[in-house]
C-alpha cells in the first residue's frame, strides 16, 4: 500500500500518514480502530457528499463498533463561514461530543477547510481525519493542515494550521465527480508542474484527454505525483516561514481577486487558471520567462478546458485584499520556466 509519510520538522508528533490507495475506504474502520484517534467521530460533510457516501462510511464504522454521527451543512463555498462552524460546533455539543472524540472531514475542500478548522477550535482542539472526495481536496486541500473560513471581505481570512491524524485518499470517490470539478483540481495539478515538476507537466501535456476521461491508471499517477510535490513543499516549510510554501500561491494572488470579483461563482481552479496566465504575462514582460514557456502553459490550460482570459479588470486595490500582502506590497509568484518559480514583491500603492 503506498503510504506517504508527512514528517514535519517542527514537532514530529504532528507527522502523519497519507494513504493513497484504491479502495482504502474499506480499510478506514480497521485503521481507525488501531490508531484510537477518538472514542466517537463527528462525520462533518456537505449535503451532496452526505447522500453519496455519508451513510456508507457510517455503516462501515458501525460494523467495527465505532460510534459516529453525521453532521452536514449546505454544499458550496458560500457555506465556508464562521456561522457554519458555529452551527456545527453547537450541533456537536448537543450530540455529546467531548475532548476525547474526533472529527472526520468527508468531502471536498470546503468540507476539509471547515472540518479541520472546527476540529482545531472545538474544546480547544480535538483530532481529525481527512477523507477528501474531490480531486482538488485529494491533491491540495487535504495536505498541509491549512484550515479556515472566508470573511465577507475575502477568502480564507480566518483559520489555523492544524494537521490531521491521517489522510485517506481513495480514487474511487472521483467516479461520481463531475468533469468540471476534475478540471478545477487539474488547475492546481498544472500549477505543481509549472512551479516544481517539469516531468509532471510533460505527463499532463501527453495525457490530458485520458485524465479528463478519468482513466484510473493515468489519474492515479497524476494524484501520486501531485501529492508528492505538495508534501515535499509542506515538509520543508509548514508555516510558510522560509518562503518555499509561498510558491504554491502561483496564480493565486490574481486568482483570489477574480474569485472575489465574481462573487465566488467562478470556481477556484478556473480563477487560478486565469491568474497563472496573467502572472506569466508579467514574467515575460519583465524578461524573466521566455514567451514559449508561457504559450505552453496556456495551451495545456486550454486543453484542460480551463479559462485563460477574463473581461474583469483586477485593480491594485483588489490585489491588496489578499491575505498574503505585507503592508502595501503583495508577493507575486512568477514562474521563470516550466518547473521553477520565484517570489517577487510588488508595490500596490
Ligand atoms: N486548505 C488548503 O490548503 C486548500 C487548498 C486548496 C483549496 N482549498 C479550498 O478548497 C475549496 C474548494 O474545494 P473543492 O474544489 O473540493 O470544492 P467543494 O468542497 O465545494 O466541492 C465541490 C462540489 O463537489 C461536490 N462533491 C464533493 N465530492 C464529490 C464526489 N466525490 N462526487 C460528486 N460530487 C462531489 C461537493 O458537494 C460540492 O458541491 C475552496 O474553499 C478552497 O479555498 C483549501
Ligand atoms: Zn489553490
Amino acid at each position: 500500500m503506498p503510504i506517504i509519510n508527512l514528517r514535519l520538522k517542527e514537532k514530529l508528533v504532528k507527522s502523519h500518514k497519507i494513504y493513497v490507495e484504491d479502495g482504502i475506504t474499506k480499510q478506514i474502520p480497521e485503521i481507525l480502530k488501531k490508531m484510537e484517534v477518538g472514542k466517537k467521530y463527528a462525520i462533518i460533510t456537505d449535503t451532496i457528499v452526505e447522500k453519496l457516501f455519508g451513510k456508507k462510511l457510517q455503516n462501515a464504522l458501525k460494523r467495527k463498533k465505532i460510534k459516529s454521527e453525521i453532521i452536514s451543512f449546505k454544499k458550496g463555498e458560500q457555506s465556508k463561514t464562521m456561522a457554519t462552524v458555529e452551527k456545527l460546533g453547537e450541533e456537536m455539543i448537543k450530540k455529546g461530543f467531548d475532548r476525547y472524540d474526533a472529527v472526520i472531514a468527508l468531502g471536498g475542500g470546503v468540507v476539509g477547510d471547515i472540518g479541520g478548522f472546527l476540529a482545531s477550535i472545538y474544546m480547544r482542539g480535538i483530532p481529525y481525519i481527512h477523507i477528501p472526495t474531490t480531486l482538488m481536496a485529494m491533491i491540495d486541500s487535504a495536505i498541509g493542515g491549512k484550515t479556515g473560513v472566508d470573511l465577507k471581505c475575502g477568502k480564507n481570512l480566518m483559520g489555523t494550521i492544524y494537521q490531521p491524524k491521517a489522510v485517506f485518499i481513495d480514487i474511487n470517490y472521483l467516479k461520481n465527480l463531475p468533469v468540471k470539478q476534475i478540471q478545477n483540481g487539474l488547475a492546481e495539478v498544472i500549477k505543481y508542474g509549472v512551479i516544481k515538476d517539469k516531468r509532471l507537466f510533460k505527463f499532463l501535456e501527453r495525457n490530458i484527454d485520458k485524465i479528463l476521461k478519468k482513466d484510473p491508471i493515468t489519474l492515479k499517477h497524476v494524484l501520486k505525483r501531485s501529492i508528492k510535490v505538495k508534501v515535499n513543499i509542506v515538509r520543508k516549510d509548514e508555516r510558510e516561514q522560509t518562503g518555499l510554501r509561498a510558491i504554491l500561491n502561483y496564480g493565486h494572488t490574481y486568482g483570489h481577486a477574480l474569485e472575489k470579483l465574481s462573487g465566488y461563482k467562478l470556481l477556484h481552479g478556473f480563477a487560478i487558471s486565469i491568474g497563472m496566465v496573467i502572472v506569466n504575462k508579467i514574467a515575460v514582460e519583465k524578461g524573466l520567462m521566455k514567451e514559449k514557456h508561457a504559450q505552453r502553459i496556456k495551451k495545456l490550460l486550454e486543453a484542460t478546458g480551463l479559462p485563460v482570459t477574463t473581461m474583469k479588470k483586477v485593480t491594485k486595490k483588489d490585489l491588496l485584499s489578499d491575505k498574503k500582502k505585507e503592508g502595501n506590497y503583495v508577493n507575486i509568484i512568477l514562474a521563470t520556466k516550466i518547473g521553477k518559480a520565484i517570489i517577487v514583491k510588488a508595490k500596490c500603492k
